[in-house]
């Protein structure tokens, strides 16, 4: 136990990371926070049936002795309803820390990398400014799609750019011109769009499309063309690299 955890006697916060979809690519560190966690909460968009992150964990991890906390996120940019969403989910973690019981946020990836677990550290910080947070980093998406896709993401002087594809067509195409190799997470919505701005970069076959890397549903395709107008999943991305 630690000193702030002996002083205040309430339990730790663990943002933990838990890759792409492979249990192998679980950490050790991660799997030992999940084992000694008395509450494991799981992030979850209304729409998910079944979290992803918590599919990752289950054949790892025995879950029949913990308390599980869905912590529920609508897919949605409306700022009230997310803002309670937060707040909810705040208070959920906030309760069980002043009960003294360790939680474990389990998140897709990593925890500080395009997650929603990070809008939550300061709020259960506004409600418990003594919690004690720890972040366990996981394997992002980011490094797994490259891995699958075998390309290095930057070598020697080049420059690498991660950003949402739902970017502004104009800031987009920017980006597209200035950096060596890109990312473009968040891509399944607006694939048409992007593979219409790779074509006229001149891109199109630099770029690879990543689906799902990690699960048993993973998909590498690097003819970009073959896929436009499909229903693409959340979980994919494109990285080019000229
Ligand atoms: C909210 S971000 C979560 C990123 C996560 N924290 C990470 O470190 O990978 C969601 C986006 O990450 C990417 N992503 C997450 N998991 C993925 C996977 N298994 N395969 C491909 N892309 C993935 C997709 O671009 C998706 O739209």
């Amino acid at each position: 136990m630690t000193n702030a955890s002996r002083i205040t006697h309430h339990g730790i916060l663990y943002g933990v990371g838990v890759g792409p979809g492979d249990p192998e690519l679980l950490t050790l560190k991660a799997v030992r926070a999940l084992k000694a966690a008395d509450v494991i909460a799981i992030p979850k968009s209304k729409e998910e049936s079944d979290s992803i992150a918590i599919s990752i964990v289950k054949g790892i991890v025995d879950l029949s002795n913990k308390e599980t906390v869905e912590l529920i996120f609508p897919m949605t940019k409306d700022k009230e309803i997310l803002r309670r969403a937060r707040g909810d989910a705040a208070a959920a973690i906030a309760d069980r820390l002043k009960a003294g019981k360790n939680v474990a946020c389990i998140t897709l990836g990593d925890p500080m990398f395009y997650s929603t677990f990070s809008y939550l550290v300061p709020l259960v910080r506004e409600k418990l400014p003594k919690a004690e947070i720890e972040i366990i980093p996981g394997i992002s998406s980011v490094m797994a799609s490259a891995a699958a896709a075998v390309i290095p993401l930057a070598e020697a002087d080049e420059r690498l750019a991660v950003i949402p594809a739902t970017y502004e067509t104009e800031k987009l195409r920017n980006v597209l011109n200035d950096f060596d190799t890109i990312v473009l997470m968040k891509v399944n919505k607006i694939f048409d769009k992007v593979l219409s701005l790779l074509s006229e970069s001149g891109l199109k076959n630099r770029a690879v499309f990543v689906e799902r890397c990690g699960g048993d549903k993973e998909r590498v395709v690097r003819n970009l063309e073959s896929l436009r107008g499909e229903r693409l999943d959340y979980l994919s991305m494109v990285i080019v690299k000229k």
